[in-house]
């Protein structure tokens, strides 16, 4: 290959690498801009769907989700348990796509959601009245507010306070 040749082989591949670097950070943003969840597992959405809403994953972090499954009979002051092989499953499901990063993936301990830093400070401009009506009933009830909630849509264009 001449001086020529290995200059425009060196540039294209420079160039596709930029490219694919631009495209990766493209992607990237998306995703940390999405506060949608679209990640299902039949399994899950069953058996911790039956009670109330499948919480999405990445609202806790994978300790929090590991406690949790291996507590369930005792969930809250509720049974909650599944055999052995829906509990694996279920757990590698939401380890898998648990909180990641500084907020979400932060393990202060708790197991609620609506005890995290995060839940406390996106939500600390809905008034106190708000959690105590009626047709919300507890911070835990997602969909009062969230209309979007049970596909996973937490964007703040979905949100009404119920009156
Ligand atoms: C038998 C009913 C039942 C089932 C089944 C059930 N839960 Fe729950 N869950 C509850 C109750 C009751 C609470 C407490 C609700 C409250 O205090 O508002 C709760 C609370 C929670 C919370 C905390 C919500 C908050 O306050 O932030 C999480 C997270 C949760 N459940 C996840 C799960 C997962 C994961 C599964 C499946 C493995 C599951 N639940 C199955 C009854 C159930
Ligand atoms: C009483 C109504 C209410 C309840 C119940 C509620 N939220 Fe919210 N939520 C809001 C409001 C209002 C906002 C702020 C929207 C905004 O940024 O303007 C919000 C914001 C959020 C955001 C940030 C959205 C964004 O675009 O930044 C997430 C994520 C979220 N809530 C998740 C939850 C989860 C999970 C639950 C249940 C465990 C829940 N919320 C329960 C009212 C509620």
């Amino acid at each position: 290959m001449n001086n020529a040749n290995k200059r425009k082989l060196f540039d294209s591949i420079v160039w596709s690498a930029s490219l694919l670097f631009a495209f990766g950070l493209l992607i990237s943003e998306a995703s940390a801009e999405s506060t949608g969840f679209s990640a299902t597992n039949k399994t899950w959405s069953t058996e911790c769907g039956s009670c109330h809403l499948a919480y999405p994953p990445d609202m806790l972090p994978a300790p929090a989700w590991r406690r949790m499954l291996s507590g369930l009979d005792q969930h809250f002051g509720t049974d909650a348990s599944v055999d052995a092989r829906a509990a694996a499953e279920i757990g590698a499901f939401l380890e898998r796509n648990a909180g990641q990063g500084r907020k979400r993936g932060s393990d202060s301990g708790t197991l609620r959601i609506t005890e995290t830093r995060w839940f406390v400070r996106k939500h600390d401009e809905v008034p106190t009245t708000a959690w105590k009506n009626p047709r919300v009933k507890t911070p835990a009830n997602c969909g009062a507010c969230h209309s979007a909630a049970e596909r996973g849509d937490f964007d703040e264009d979905a949100v009404r306070i119920p009156r």
